[in-house]
């Protein structure tokens, strides 16, 4: 029936979808998009990103990240928001300004307040941190890290906290999904902030993969994190293949996707799964990735191909 429904058959809470206000123009996607039993999660891909939410300082725009918590809220969907604190998206303001840390300190502190508290009693989870580290397990170095250190970890915590006790506050990244410096580094922060007080209550695996290189340590290190008692989530997964797609690229994006889901599937603090939008129409992959593409488990005409069925077999086989 859907791949939100087996997963709740399997005891997960959710499998989900990012989507994107432009693609809602198109009723052909809405069409399957606006489906419980298929998408039990959504996250918006863009439109609750900083540089779409506060375009001036201290200036809030919620009119587009509204219309997809209203579609999760009318469809029966959780809704995870996406994101409160990233280097990316960043509006020319924040970085252009010179600001002293305690300015920055208050603009974070504000952000926070202002979207989480926006979104209040709707959202399931925030990603409230997005990218901090450095692929070698070194923090990145974006205007919050260096005009701040690592305090702006805890201030945009704190602040969304107090904004909405009821969300799940995640931590989310992407190249952590297997055992390395980033992702030590990752659970060396949480474990940080937890013993300091720090509201945490999640980490992210974004899971933008290539077709034939899933990490092959995924369940030791997602074991790591569910040692700490923290629940976690795929939450961008996405699998992309080198141009023209072949049937045998195809098959071994669907032996992937059941990777990636299993090893979801194998750790009872994964809680959910959600792909990095459903459609290889939407897909982000070809404008980052040029050469790159099908990473969706729908082509591009809303077919369903092999991955769809190696998540399903993932899903069901617990
Ligand atoms: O908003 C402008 C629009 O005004 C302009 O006309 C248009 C012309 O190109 O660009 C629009 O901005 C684009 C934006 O998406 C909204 O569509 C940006 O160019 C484009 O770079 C941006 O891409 C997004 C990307 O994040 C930016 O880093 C993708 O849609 C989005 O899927 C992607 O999502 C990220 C997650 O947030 C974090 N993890 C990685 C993931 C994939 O990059």
């Amino acid at each position: 029936p859907g791949l939100n429904f087996v997963a709740k058959s399997a005891g997960k809470l959710y499998f989900g979808t990012a989507t994107d206000n432009p693609e809602l123009n198109d009723t052909a996607y809405d069409h399957i998009l606006d489906n419980f039993l298929q998408f039990g999660a959504i996250t918006p891909a863009n439109s609750m990103k900083w540089d779409a939410t506060e375009p001036e300082p201290y200036v809030f725009t919620f009119e587009a990240g509204d219309v997809i918590a209203d579609l999760a809220h009318e469809n029966g969907m959780l809704l995870r928001g996406h994101n409160c604190v990233w280097y990316n998206q960043l509006p020319s303001w924040v970085t252009a300004n010179n600001y002293t840390a305690p300015e920055l300190a208050a603009i974070i502190q504000n952000r926070c307040a202002t979207l989480v508290g926006h979104y209040r009693g709707q959202v399931y989870a925030w990603d409230i941190i997005n990218e901090p580290f450095n692929d070698n397990g070194t923090y990145r170095e974006d205007v919050f890290y260096n005009t701040l250190g690592t305090s702006y970890i805890p201030i945009a915590l704190t602040a969304a906290r107090a904004a909405d006790p009821n969300a799940k506050l995640y931590i989310n990244e992407y190249n952590n999904e297997y055992l390395g410096p980033k992702s030590t580094a990752l659970l060396d922060l949480v474990k940080e902030l937890k013993a300091e007080g720090v509201p945490i209550d999640g980490v992210g695996f974004q899971c933008h993969f290539v077709v034939g290189e899933v990490p092959t340590t995924m369940v030791e290190n997602f074991q790591q994190y569910a040692a700490i008692g923290l629940e976690f989530a795929i939450t961008e997964l996405d699998i992309r293949m080198p141009l023209p797609a072949t049937p045998e690229m195809l098959e071994q994006q669907k032996t992937d996707y059941d990777t990636v889901v299993s090893a979801c599937m194998a750790v009872p603090n994964c809680v959910g799964i959600s792909v990095w939008d459903w459609t290889d129409k939407y897909s982000w992959i070809p404008s980052t990735y040029p050469g790159y593409g099908e990473a969706c488990p729908w082509d591009a005409n809303f077919v369903r191909k092999p991955a769809y069925d190696g998540i399903v077999i993932a899903l069901e086989n617990r």
